[in-house]
Parts: structure tokens; sequence; C-alpha cells
């Protein structure tokens, strides 16, 4: 028997990390050339935001807590970097695995790539164009310096060409997070019950919405108007609205709280993902900010509109179920409108979003090294 030789430190920071890391730390940990070892940033912090995704997807407890908490961008991202460096001066002979765009990605990638240790980015070479998002400047500055880059959609590599990155380093895997949605779609908890712990009736028929985008929900007045839209959809179809913390708070400080009246928008704290998965696959359509939920959308075949005027997601836009539509109240509630008529685009599953991502991510890496 081969004896098992390199350690791959997966990272994880912020909560769409949980579902990216899951299935391919399982995946390590039945290879016999590879194990895994996971290291918590701390980015997230809230138990509903990091313990409750770590024992529903029966992840492992992290070999390392970094615990970097909030932060500016610089001191958030800068405190990652101190803290990784000594966990990475540790490993013996360490592969650094990287998922997503959050601030922990580029940190521990950052690190890794100038002490010549090779960096992994799972989820390579989607671009928004928009580099006002702080996402994209990371996801740019990633993919710069990793030695293997995982895309999740074909058109990744035509982006990562565009940059001058060697397509020999690119390898089309499919999507991780879908992998963790076909494992859990039969675990996912039903509607009625998440609503009931929140002490709401769940209507017979409800949209989800979901917004944390610091261009969604910084500007009070841009807020204000987006919640109103959401409450007039929620006239005819309530729409149940799970809050970030982020979004709570700034709800909060405009004093908007009024608007979320628990009949047309039904505010929740922050879910669990099997929650989350079972509002998703019940609902009637899904409005959000979010990237993971314009995937987890077009892989159930619910109808999503994004309010947003770019997505580095196309494939949810051309295969999928998804439709940009800004943030333009009048935009959102025609097309709404239209999905509550019609039913909505039909999608279909983009190529390799079939649940062994991680499978085909851990036989690259076990070639490779
Ligand atoms: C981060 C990611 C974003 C991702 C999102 C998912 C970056 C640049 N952004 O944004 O891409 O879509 O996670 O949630 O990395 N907070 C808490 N409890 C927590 C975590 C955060 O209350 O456990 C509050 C704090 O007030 C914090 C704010 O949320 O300042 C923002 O958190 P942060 O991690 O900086 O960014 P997110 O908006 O969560």
């Amino acid at each position: 028997m081969i004896a098992r030789s390199r350690t791959v430190i997966c990272v994880v920071g912020a909560r769409p990390n949980y579902m990216k890391a899951a299935p391919i730390v399982r995946a390590l940990n039945a290879s016999a050339r590879l194990r895994p070892m996971l290291v918590h940033t701390g980015q997230h912090y809230d138990p509903d935001m990091n313990e409750r995704f770590f024992t529903e997807l029966g992840m492992p407890a992290p070999d390392a807590n970094l615990e970097v908490g909030s932060g500016s961008h610089a001191v958030q991202t800068a405190e990652v970097m101190i803290r990784f460096e000594p966990v990475l001066d540790r490993a013996a002979d360490p592969i650094v695995l990287v998922v997503g765009d959050v601030n922990s990605t580029i940190a521990c990638a950052l690190v890794a790539a100038k002490k010549g240790v090779p960096v992994v980015h799972v989820e390579a070479g989607l671009r928004s164009g928009d580099r006002t998002m702080p996402e994209e400047i990371n996801r740019v500055l990633t993919d710069q310096i990793s030695d293997l880059l995982f895309t999740t959609e074909r058109s990744a590599a035509n982006n990562l060409a565009r940059e001058g990155i060697d397509l020999a380093r690119v390898h089309f895997a499919g999507n991780v997070m879908i992998d963790t949605l076909v494992a859990n779609l039969p675990r996912a908890v039903a509607p009625a019950e998440t609503l009931a712990a929140a002490g709401l009736t769940a209507p017979e028929a409800f949209a989800i919405a979901t917004l944390h985008r610091p261009a969604n929900v910084d500007d009070p007045a841009v807020l204000e108007r987006l919640l109103v839209c959401l409450r007039t959809i929620g006239a005819r179809l309530p729409v149940v609205m799970p809050l970030h913390p982020r979004t709570r708070a700034r709800i909060d400080a405009a004093g908007l709280g009024g608007l979320l009246d628990g009949r047309a928008l039904l505010a929740l704290g922050p879910q669990g993902y099997l929650a989350m998965l079972g509002l998703m696959r019940d609902s009637r359509l899904a409005l959000t900010d979010s990237g993971g939920i314009q995937e987890e959308t077009t892989a159930l075949g619910i109808p999503c509109l994004t309010l947003r005027d770019n997505t580095e997601r196309p494939a949810t836009v051309e295969f999928g179920t998804n439709t940009l539509v800004g943030r333009d109240p009048g935009r959102i509630l025609a097309a709404a409108e239209e999905i509550m008529v019609s039913g909505g685009k039909a999608g279909r599953v983009p190529e390799y979003w079939d649940g062994h991502a991680a499978d085909r991510i851990v036989g690259v890496l076990e070639q490779r090294f």
C-alpha cells in the first residue's frame, strides 16, 4: 500500500465555504495518497453562520481555528494571513486548497504562494466583470497565484485564458456546492417546521428572498426600496426572508424593521443548510443577491431573480433558471409577476453539476501530487 504522503490544507472561513469544502474533505479522507487538514479562519463566527453547518454537513471539527472575526477588508485579510502563516509552517509538505472568493480565500492563497506551497483554487475563473465587488478582486488575484484551478462551468476557462493563465493548469471539475445539495436533498427540513420554529405559520405557497451584498443593503434608501418591493410581491405570494446578520443590522439601523410584518414579508434569522434547502426546494420563486443561491436554484429547477446587474455565474442564466433583474423595483416586480403567472423559465442543470465534482478534483490531485 502507498503511504499517505501529503497533507491538503482545506481552508474555510465564511458560510458559503462549508458546503464547498465538505465533499472535498470527504473525498480526501477516502484517498490513499492524500490527507485533509481543515483550517477555519473564523471570518464567520456566529454559531448560526458556522457550527450549525459543520454539524449538518457532517464535517469534522477544524484542526485549527484562526478566530479572526470581523473587520475592514484590510484588517480581516491581514489577520488571516498573519495567523495562517504559522499553521502552514507547522505542516509537513502541505498543499493549500482554497474555495470560492471570500477574504479568507485570497489571504491563505497569498501566504502559501509566497512560500512556494502549491495552491489549489476550487471555483476558479468566475468573473462578474465588476471590480467594485470585493469578491471579484479576490477571484482575479487568487487565480493568478494558483497552481491548479478547478472550474465549475465551461465559460470560466475563457476568463482564465484571457488573463494569461495557462490552461494546462485548469480542470473543468463541476460544482462541489451541488455535490452537497445532491447528497443532502433527502434530508432537507420542511419549511413548515422552519417557520414554526420562528413562531410563524407557513403560507401555502411562498417565495424565498435573501439579500446581503453591500450594494443592496448598505445604503438605507436602496435597502428600503428593495424591502418595499419584496413586500409588494409578498402581498400576492408571501416572501420568506432569512436575514444575514449584516442585513439585520442595516435594517435595524435604518429603522426599517416595520416592513417585516410576518405576513407579506416573513423574516427569519440566518438558517442552517438543511432548512435553506427545504425553503428553496418548496418555493415558487427565489429573489437573491447570493452566488450560491443562483446555483442551487438552477440545480433545483426553481426560478430565480438575481437582484444584481451582473453575475459571475453565467451558466445559471444561459442554461439554468436564473434571470438578472438589477435593483429597480419596477423591473423586479414585472419579472416576479411573469413568474407567478407563467411559472418562469424552464432551465436545465449545467454539465457536471452532478454530485461528483469533489471526486473529480481529488482524482486530479492524486495524479498531480
Ligand atoms: C462574506 C463574503 C461574501 C459572502 C458572504 C456570505 C467577503 C469579501 N465577503 O460577506 O462573499 O457572500 O460572506 O455570508 O469575504 N457578521 C456577524 N456574524 C458572523 C459574520 C459576520 O454578525 O458570523 C456580521 C458582522 O457585522 C460583519 C458583517 O456581518 O461585519 C459582514 O461580515 P463579513 O465576513 O465581513 O462579510 P459578509 O458580508 O458576511
